[in-house]
């Protein structure tokens, strides 16, 4: 049941993370000045701990010319992943059956190294792999990203964790059962006003929220032997000592301070020239409990404006959401920002016609009053603050009329996403090669894909309902289930409306959506 401590008798959730894609590592390096690993010509990915896989295959569909390994101690886990690339055709991705402290010898070298979910729940001896596994495959100038459980956000949390543990070792069955039962456990103490949860009410609300996790998320995320937390310089001494240099952090926001401190802390930060000490005390004004943090092997550094368009102009930007009109309040955790002003509103007009390298918007006239190093922060923020998006290659602008024609879901790994996940329960990520990674659409909207796809808008509604109907999938409306067949046409309805005036335009900006080649 356990490997190094770590839980094999329940296999986990495939999920898609974003923040691993290389087109976000390589634009978060570009930003803090580091030149990142070169991506058209081709580069190397490896995912340690991959799961079942879902990362690998997603960004493998998005980056033909990407060479994407995935390694997972878990048979089960690496079945369900070959079985995905093999269904989809994925000539560019593999995964390994390996344990982290045997891995092939002639794995060689790789521009991206990611571990999502593992450096936190494995023991020290398993950290000390995959430090090793750094040193060693990662190509020099290459960047790696390690998500982690982080302190001090985790503090009043510990003791959830060390509960539902010790219980769940006390009870029988596979480890779902067992944390099935630690959370009722959890639930009765609570509850009864246990007086750890009267004295921290955030841990008491955090009870409600595993309540709607996924319980083989919820073993995976605490019955591992080895669980801890870390602060941010505990992990910026292990990779120091692999060789490794902290270079930033996603999300984007995360690499401006001022947009994680609140105003009345930025004075402390402005004085304070070393990032390592500016990321530490960073989380303490934030209360973080989640980071997603990149490291270098022999970075470089950019040298200005020129230099980055010279190593980093392939990357292209443009508006997040269709229709974007300033003001704009973006929430960031414990900071709240309202973007305005005639730069951000030229921007914002530029960008929302299709995509622009940042040398095609420095050259731009109608911005030639801003000087071209403010210009490219600007940039950068607004992709911080939610406003723009980075993409790997050209995204044209949104085609309103795009429902108009016969379309098709091009990709073979995209119709094969659909087909295992659609009416799932969780959000569904399609790849995009213009996007360079993946475009996470509801479960609900992957089955309307489908619908529409196969008959077109015509009677889209009836069809998607009696498909609910046939379904084990329930509506909800505000968190609670919607039992009256009237109340839940009219959310299909809408569900259909929303699909077709947003998501279509959406998915053929992409390129997730093309029209039909048959006449
Ligand atoms: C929480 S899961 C995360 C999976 C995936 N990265 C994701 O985010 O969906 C951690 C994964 O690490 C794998 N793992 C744990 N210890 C390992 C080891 N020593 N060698 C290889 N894989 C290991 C587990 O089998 C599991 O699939």
């Amino acid at each position: 049941m356990i490997a190094q401590g770590y839980i094999t008798d329940v296999s986990y959730i495939p999920g898609f993370y974003p923040q691993m894609a290389p087109v976000a590592l390589r634009h978060v390096a570009a930003l803090n000045g580091v030149v990142p690993p070169a991506a058209s010509a081709g580069f190397r990915y490896l995912e340690l701990g991959c799961g079942l896989g879902r990362v690998v295959t997603t960004l493998a569909a998005a980056n033909p010319n990407g060479e994407f390994v995935g390694v997972d101690l878990n048979p089960e886990h690496t079945a369900v992943a070959g079985r995905e690339i093999a269904a989809a055709g994925l000539a560019n991705a593999q995964v390994i059956t390996a344990d982290l402290a045997d891995l092939p010898a002639d794995l060689g070298e790789f521009e991206f190294i990611a571990l999502h979910g593992v450096f936190s729940w494995v023991g020290p001896e398993v950290r000390q792999q995959i430090l090793q596994a750094a040193r060693r495959h990662l190509a020099p100038g290459g960047l790696l990203i390690v998500s982690y459980n982080a302190m001090p956000g985790w503090a009043h949390l510990q003791p959830i964790r060390a509960i539902l543990r010790q219980y769940a070792a006390l009870r029988q069955g596979d480890s779902v059962q067992r944390v099935r039962d630690a959370l009722a456990y959890l639930v009765f103490l609570r509850d009864r006003q246990a007086k750890y949860f009267v004295d921290n009410p955030r841990a008491s609300a955090y009870i409600d929220a595993l309540l709607t996790q996924d319980v083989r998320y919820l073993a995976h995320e605490y019955l591992n032997h080895h669980w801890t937390s870390f602060y941010f310089a505990e992990v910026a001494e292990m990779f120091g000592g692999a060789g490794l240099t902290f270079v930033g952090s996603l999300p984007t926001h995360t690499n401006f301070w001022d947009l994680c401190v609140r105003p009345d802390f930025q004075e402390l930060f402005r004085t304070t020239r070393d990032r390592l000490v500016t990321e530490a005390h960073k989380d303490f004004c934030a209360n973080t409990a989640f980071r997603w943090d990149i490291y270098a092997k022999s970075p470089r550094r950019i040298d200005g404006l020129e230099g980055r368009l010279a190593v980093a102009d392939d990357l292209e930007f443009r508006v997040a959401k269709a229709g974007t009109r300033l003001p704009v309040q973006a929430s960031l955790g414990v900071v709240t920002s309202t973007v305005d002003g005639p730069l951000y509103g030229m921007l914002v007009e530029m960008l929302s016609a299709g995509s622009l390298r940042l040398s095609q918007i420095l050259a731009d006239d109608r911005l030639s009053a801003t000087p071209p190093a403010d210009l490219a922060r600007a940039v950068d923020a607004g992709v911080a603050l939610g406003l723009f998006e980075v993409s790997a290659r050209h995204v044209p602008a949104a085609d309103a009329n795009a429902t108009a024609r016969g379309l098709v879901v091009v990709n073979a790994f995209n119709r094969a996403v659909l087909e295992s996940d659609a009416l799932g329960g969780r959000a569904v990520a399609l790849a995009s090669e213009r996007l360079g990674t993946g475009q996470a659409i509801g479960d609900l909207d992957a089955a309307i894909l489908q619908e529409f796809v196969a008959g077109g808008r015509e009677g889209l509604s009836d069809r998607l309902a009696r498909r609910l109907a046939a379904s084990r999938r329930t509506l909800q409306r505000d968190g609670k289930p919607v039992d009256d067949p009237a109340d839940q046409r009219k959310l299909v309805d809408a569900a259909c409306d929303i699909f077709l005036s947003l998501t279509v335009p959406r998915l053929g900006q992409v390129g997730i959506l093309e029209t039909s080649a048959a006449p």
